[in-house]
């Protein structure tokens, strides 16, 4: 069989296959209101026709541990009891169909207060019902145009820790099985960890220790919580393309330092690395073919026994089989093919000797 659909066993949790769903905002919840940040029909359709699909771990967007911890005021949130039961029907119905159900905890930092994409987009002003002032690390806007960031004092950072331990704690009860701390992006924790977006000077600030000190914090908080038996994921940038790029003079996090911070994610009780990159900066030079990201996720694998995930333009069976078979990734995340084809791991199957099953309501009929 093919490597692709070998079960994958992280502590006491079998994922049926390789072939996973990468988070992608759906902008699509209320923004203000009783029903903000609550999934609704078009999440439970959306996540339930990757299970369909045979998809052996879905990964539920970014979901902010706060309301300012959102994106926009169109994302997911689970920071409240009614977020919990709606995402229970998720869940549920995605383990009913044996795919792992997995969520994506998100802090958006100082790129939080924007708009969805296909309205524009963009910074969404502070007075403006669905706006907010973000925050961050220092008082460093994330681009022309949008809000200078409030910079957080360390009482901030102690309740933003909180706030991600939580999250986990109510996405346990609302049954996902994986969490995923989402450390990429130029999102908070990637704020944190880039010299271009924090200038602190305290005990967060400066050295690779300081600028690491944030994400894991929030690495503790939350493995502290999430049960013994259960994967915790964490996604980084692994370069924000500034250093790599000759004609950009800023410092940025480099692919070294992830090395070195993917073996204190190891040593902390992370189960596994998600490896992108980019996103801290808008005007960075990212390179996009296929596999772009792959070589990135190699080193960690190899340098460090850490097990990762690749992710990044990987839109075909054959290419993602050969991505597991040379040792890049333990598994692989489809994103926007995915959204294309929901049924990516079923054709997979069909395409390469798998043996994912027709949910029984077809099998028994074709
Ligand atoms: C519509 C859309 C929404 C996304 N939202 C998120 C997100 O919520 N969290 C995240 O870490 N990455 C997000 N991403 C990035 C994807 O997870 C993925 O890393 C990226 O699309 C590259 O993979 P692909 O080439 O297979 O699409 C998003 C991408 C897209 C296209």
């Amino acid at each position: 069989m093919s490597a692709l659909f070998e079960p994958y066993t992280l502590r006491s949790l079998t994922i049926p296959n390789r072939i996973w769903m990468a988070p992608m905002c759906q902008y699509s919840a209320e923004g203000t209101g009783p029903d903000a940040g609550v999934p609704n029909d078009w999440h439970f359709t959306h996540y339930a026709s990757r299970a369909v699909g045979g998809t052996g771990l879905v990964l539920v967007e970014a979901t902010g541990v706060s309301p300012e911890g959102r994106i926009s005021a169109a994302d997911l949130g689970i920071w409240n009891d009614r977020q919990v039961e709606a995402f229970r029907r998720i869940t549920a119905f995605l383990a009913s169909h044996g795919t792992v159900p997995g969520i994506q905890l998100a802090h958006a930092g100082r790129k939080a207060s924007t708009g969805r994409p296909w309205a524009g987009g963009g910074p969404v002003a502070v007075d403006d019902p669905e706006g907010w002032r973000p925050v961050g690390p220092s008082a460093v806007a994330y681009d022309e145009g949008h809000t200078v960031p409030a910079e957080l004092g360390t009482d901030d950072i102690r309740r933003i820790v909180g706030e991600f331990a939580d999250a986990a704690r109510r996405a346990l009860d609302a049954g996902f099985q994986v969490a995923e701390i989402h450390g990429a992006h130029g999102y908070l924790i990637g704020e944190f960890l880039s010299p271009e977006s924090n200038r602190r000077t305290d005990a967060y600030g400066g050295s690779f220790e300081n600028r690491t000190r944030f994400a894991l914090e929030v690495v503790d908080a939350v493995r502290a919580v999430w049960p013994e038996e259960l994967p915790l994921f964490f996604r980084i940038s692994a370069t924000d393309w500034l250093t790599e790029n000759p004609e950009d003079p800023r410092e940025g996090w480099t692919p070294d330092e992830t090395v070195l911070f993917a073996r204190e994610l190891l040593a902390r009780g992370v189960d596994l690395l998600d490896v992108s990159t980019g996103g801290l900066a808008p005007r960075a030079s990212i390179p996009v073919e296929p596999n772009y990201q792959v070589p990135f996720a190699e080193r960690v694998r190899t340098e460090t026994g850490l097990p990762v995930a690749a992710v990044g333009l990987i839109t075909d069976p054959v290419q993602a089989e050969k991505i597991l078979t040379e040792g890049s990734a333990d598994a692989v995340l489809i994103g926007r093919e995915m959204l294309r084809d929901p049924y990516f791991a079923r054709n997979a199957s069909r395409a390469l000797d798998g043996d994912i099953e027709l949910p029984l309501p077809y099998g028994y009929a074709v």
